[in-house]
């Protein structure tokens, strides 16, 4: 059985250890955004509870900066690509220093290091009998000179002929294949028909790695979610990779093999590497110490659960193979989806980390809401923005900062900034100690919402000893002013301990925390010293609550420009409603979306073949829809209430023809019908001018 997390692979925390830890590098060709941050700031804290407990912790990224998109969009904008990815590496690391990220180096892959560490790792490879040569044919742009990527091709799915459709799946219907089966395809960068072009590919053989990736995915490196994932691949079978480019790239030549390039994915991971052998220079670290083969550093990766067969399949096997240490543990998250959905430029939430920082929102209420969020295994993760705004609001205002507003005034208006000189009273401090171990095992095991859970039942129990205790009403009275010393003082005692506890994930609130209270920086140890006999500074407000308004700013600014500006295409005289079963409501147009979203859908004219009862429907025709040589479609409709079959059949409509398929209590239901509904009674489905033929697109 797989192990379900690092406790068996990582040394007891007592033990001082040397960490190198890394989260994937962003490609350089776009902004950060919320999306992206979950990773950085999942692994941020956890890089700061290590270092808190004074383990030698090193975390290191950089850009990726190679392939096709990278230098097709700086053709672009026309500038190089090295102008490019200077720029996008300046914005990066703004954006990430703007939400804390502690990286100790960040570097790019378009690097010397990573250009002689990505050489040996070939040829050690080439060494070991693990790359092979082999012709094969692609599609090519000959307009361009170039061999396209699977994305920079769209045509019809070879499987159900929706258009439009990428060079590796479909949209529609989910099929994988392969570019060259793509009917009709068109180059996305020149707009040319591509054609077949052979060119000698290097293979990385990943098959005759298969019995040690077998182990290593066994070992406990993999949370058991992404050892199981890793069986099944094994069941379909392992392919053996295609590592090199075609010239014109964007990359580093392979040595020994003139106008080939090493694919993007060969020299990315390698970015890790590369990044800490410049740190290494840098700082005096003896670089095989961390990444030779016998080293006793542990490596932790931290990575979204896309890119999973990269880091548990072609990494491991290019580091066994290349004479290099393994990882110790590489952890997978999931997606990240804002108010319940995929983030959306039209809706506004794909919201990049400079819009957010832009209007003016601490970066430390979003880590907070991802920590809460944050249970180590790899499911999606929902940013809500309406609860967000009132989870802050009640953890960190209501309850943390709020022990502290209610109880340093006191200090300094009665005792002179000092605190009393011991407590009789040691037990909630003392409860607050004994949760440390506790707080500290779920920040170990990426379980930050446990931790932060814990946290916040112990800031109630401060909360409401201070709500007994009524330190305001102790103040007005001359006899209790020891009571009130001891009360304030234990206050903030628990106070220092929940900033100590939350430290990781908001370090700059603790900064601040720590010069209010006058203290060194807090580390882990210091749950268990006591905190009297000593002056504090006074107390300014920490932290304020979010403002909803300025959330909806947010959304606003992120909202797709070209949905902002441009016209209506289609402007529909009644509310339109979509004529199948499932939907019954009406949609008034609620929202603009943009000519990109428009596009996106495949309407089409369709003859009604056929049109019949259902046995037991209410409200659901059968009909069979032609669209000429794009094929039949079944569609059930929800018109039973305005239309007979037999009227329907051999009429002329408008349908949704990429819709995905849905499977209903009839039978599957495989695009959808327009038709026109108001306040009135009556449903009328949509017919096109005479002459309109079967499969036309409707634009
Ligand atoms: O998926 C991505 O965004 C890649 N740029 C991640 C690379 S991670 C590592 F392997 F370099
Ligand atoms: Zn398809």
């Amino acid at each position: 059985m797989a192990a379900s997390c690092a406790h068996w692979v990582i040394p007891a925390v007592s033990m001082s250890r040397q960490i190198l830890v890394t989260s994937a590098l962003p490609y350089a060709n776009g902004s950060i955004h919320l999306g992206h941050l979950v990773e950085y700031i999942q692994t941020d804290i956890w890089v700061r509870f290590q270092k808190m407990h004074g383990h030698d912790c090193r975390y290191m990224c950089a850009d990726d900066t190679h392939g096709t998109a990278i230098m097709l969009r700086a053709e672009k904008e026309g500038i190089t690509p090295e102008t490019l990815i200077g720029r996008v590496w300046d914005e990066h690391t703004r954006d990430f220093a703007g939400f804390n990220i502690g990286f100790d180096h960040y570097y790019s892959t378009h690097s010397d290091e990573n250009r002689e560490l990505a050489s040996t790792i070939y040829l050690r490879l080439k060494e070991a009998g693990l790359i092979d040569v082999k012709t094969i044919a692609q599609l090519y742009d000959p307009v361009k000179n170039m061999f396209l990527p699977d994305r920079f091709i769209k045509g019809e799915c070879p499987k159900c002929g929706a258009l439009d459709q990428y060079g590796d799946n479909c949209e529609v219907c989910g099929a994988t294949y392969s570019p060259t089966e793509l009917k009709n395809p068109v180059s996305a960068v020149s707009g040319a028909t591509p054609v077949h072009k052979y060119s000698e590919h290097y293979f990385f053989k990943l098959g005759a790695c298969e019995a040690f990736l077998r182990e290593w995915t066994t070992s406990g490196a993999l949370q058991a979610e992404a050892s199981n994932k890793m069986q099944e691949w094994f069941a379909s079978g392992l392919n053996n990779w295609d590592i090199s480019r075609d010239s014109p790239y964007f990359g580093f030549e392979i040595p020994g093999a003139p106008g080939k390039y090493f694919y993007v994915w060969l020299d990315a991971p390698v970015g890790y590497m590369a990044s800490f052998a410049k740190y290494a220079k840098d700082n005096g670290l003896d670089f095989d110490a961390w990444w030779g083969p016998d080293s006793k550093t542990e490596l932790v990766h931290f990575i979204g659960k896309d890119i999973l067969y990269f880091h548990a399949l072609f990494w491991p096997a290019m580091l066994k193979y290349s004479g290099h240490r393994l990882p110790t543990a590489v952890y997978a998250h999931g997606f990240l989806t804002v108010n319940g959905q995929k983030m959306s430029k039209s809706r506004g939430t794909f919201i990049t980390a400079d819009s957010y920082l832009a209007q003016g929102l601490n970066p430390e209420w979003l880590r907070y809401y991802y920590a809460a969020k944050l249970n180590g295994t790899m499911e999606d993760i929902d940013l809500n923005l309406e609860d967000f705004v009132a989870r802050v609001n009640s953890d960190l205002v209501g309850k943390f900062i709020n022990i502290a507003s209610r109880t340093a005034g006191f200090i300094h208006k009665k005792f002179d900034g000092k605190l009393a000189d011991g407590v009789a009273n040691l037990e909630l401090i003392g409860e607050f100690q004994a949760a440390a171990s506790t707080i500290a095992a779920h920040y170990e095991s990426r379980d930050f919402a446990k931790a932060l859970r814990e946290i916040m039942a112990l800031a109630d129990r401060a909360n409401q000893y201070v709500a007994d205790e009524k330190p305001w009403e102790l103040a007005k009275k001359e006899e209790a002013i020891y009571r009130l010393h001891e009360v304030c003082t234990v206050s903030l005692n628990c106070f220092r301990l929940l900033t100590l506890y939350l430290k990781p994930v908001l370090p700059k609130l603790a900064e601040q925390v720590e010069a209010f209270l006058n203290i060194s920086p807090l580390t882990w140890d210091d749950a268990q010293s006591l905190f009297i006999r000593h002056t504090i500074n006074e107390y300014s407000h920490l932290m304020t609550r979010i403002d909803p308004k300025s959330i909806d700013a947010m959304v606003e600014a992120n909202k797709d420009n070209l949905a902002a500006t441009t016209p209506p295409v289609v402007s529909a005289p009644a509310p339109a409603r979509h004529a199948e079963a499932q939907v019954n409501a009406t949609h008034p147009v609620a929202e603009t979306i943009s000519i990109d979203d428009f596009s996106k859908i495949d309407l089409r004219i369709a003859r009604i073949a056929n049109a019949e009862h259902i046995e037991g429907a209410d409200k659901l025709l059968r009909l069979t829809l032609d669209l000429g040589d794009l094929g039949t479609r079944q569609v059930f409709a929800g018109i039973k209430s305005a239309y007979a079959p037999e009227a329907l059949v051999g009429r002329f409509t408008v349908m949704v023809a990429n819709l995905a398929p849905r499977k209903m209590k009839f039978g599957m239901s495989e695009g959808m019908v327009l038709a026109a509904s108001g306040s009135e009674p009556g449903l009328f489905i949509l017919s096109p001018d005479h002459g309109a033929q079967p499969g036309m697109k409707v634009k």
